[in-house]
């Protein structure tokens, strides 16, 4: 009798999610703490945002209401999204039927997904990809078609995309600047993206929570910006990155009003709102003037140069990254061959914890040789990881 019960509890995890197991990031979390180590792996700043928007957020707790907030959002924090689409690209949004805001990117992506998915229905991910996308997706019963980008220079080459796509093919997952690999799309490879979408009738889905992390000058390229995907496109960001507050969970989905209906279909359905002070603070914190996001930027500049000069003096083969806050570096040329193997030992062994890439690929015969390190952290958090990995390796 009891053992029947076991079983039955071990099966209660629906099908849809038993292959994907623990997160790579509460696992390696969990092992830097557990030995101590300066923990590279999951990105989150050991640092705060402004003082200014955590004060904002407390006066709104303190002065209430704290009661729920309008589903998609309060108004203020909707018109200041809107405001910031126009001020960095150009995008004319309007607040009341384009904008819907989530608890992060990550309700965002969840309630885009499951709100336009059938049973059947196809969707592409580009690979190396976010790890809630696969899961998401198999929730909604979708059939996942993977496409993998170029492993010497994360390029996204036609002939495997245009294979991909076809006409079941619902929408495509894209993340620009992209996680794990710091690659930034180009505008020949999103308006190819559009074409197809275009062709087969399919949205595109754009993860952007990297957005203002884009380097040398090169500048972030919103979807709505491209030609063809202003109506088909659902673009998902957060302030988690841009004002360091990843603990906040504060998203939204910009979307055309029909497609703007079905998210928040589901979103209503799943958290029904966001938390309501701190949606007045985030409207405070993306009106930041431009100097804000000007500083953002050349401090996370500088922090990319102490990591990448460091691994690369350390032996690693680095990966500059185009944007993100995070460096992939090829960990062969130190003798190893295993990306999981090397994460798991590293807390332990070095006193540093890092992600390794390969779980980002379906099949993780890719990317074996990839480990990433985030570099959103103090300068002597980053120095300390330095000299850990230094004496390590010596
Ligand atoms: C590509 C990508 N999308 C989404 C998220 C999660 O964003 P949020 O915290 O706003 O849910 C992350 C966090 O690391 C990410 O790297």
């Amino acid at each position: 009798m009891w053992g029947k019960k076991m079983k039955r509890r071990k099966d209660l995890v629906v099908k849809a999610l038993r292959p994907f197991g623990t997160s790579i990031f509460t696992e390696m979390t969990s092992l830097a703490n557990a030995h101590g180590a300066v923990n590279l792996s999951q990105g989150f700043p050991d640092f705060d945002g402004p003082q200014k928007v955590k004060a904002r957020a407390a006066e709104a707790i303190m002065a209430g209401p704290n009661q729920y907030a309008p589903s998609i959002g309060i108004p203020e924090l909707r018109h200041a999204i809107a405001r910031k689409m126009k001020r960095f690209y150009g995008s004319e949004v309007d607040p009341d039927e384009e904008i819907t805001v989530t608890s992060g990117a990550t309700e965002g992506l969840c309630a885009t997904l499951l709100g336009i998915l059938e049973p059947g229905d196809e969707v592409i991910l580009l690979e190396p990809c976010f790890d809630t996308y696969a899961p998401i997706s198999a929730l909604a019963q979708a059939r996942i078609r993977y496409v993998s980008l170029r492993l010497s220079d994360f390029s996204l080459h036609r002939e495997d995309l245009a294979g991909a796509f076809n006409p079941k093919t619902k929408a495509i997952v894209i993340n620009t600047p992209q996680n794990p690999c710091g690659k930034v799309f180009t505008m020949e490879e999103l308006t190819f993206i559009a074409s197809l979408c275009e062709k087969y009738d399919a949205y595109a889905i754009s993860d952007e929570v990297y957005e203002h992390l884009v380097y040398d000058g090169r500048g972030h390229l919103t979807l709505l910006g491209v030609p063809g995907l202003r109506n088909r496109s659902f673009v998902i960001s957060s302030t988690a990155k841009t004002l360091s507050m990843t603990g906040w969970k504060q998203g939204w989905v910009v979307a055309a009003p029909e497609l703007s209906r079905a998210v928040r279909m589901s979103h209503q359905n799943i958290v029904f709102c966001g938390q309501s002070p701190l949606q007045k603070a985030v409207a405070f914190g993306i009106d930041s003037p431009d100097q804000y996001y000007t500083q953002l930027l050349a401090d996370y500049t500088h922090r990319r140069k102490v990591l990448c000069d460091a691994l690369q003096g350390l032996g690693f083969r680095v990966i500059t990254p185009e944007g993100t806050y995070y460096v992939p570096v090829d960990i062969t040329p130190l003798g190893f061959d295993d990306d999981l193997a090397f994460c798991r030992m590293l807390p332990e062994k070095a006193g540093v914890a890092a992600i390794p890439c390969s779980v980002f690929w379906e099949n993780r015969g890719q990317g074996r040789n990839l480990v990433r390190f985030c570099f959103c952290k103090r300068d002597e958090t980053l120095e300390e990881a330095i000299r850990r990995l230094r004496k390590w390796l010596s």
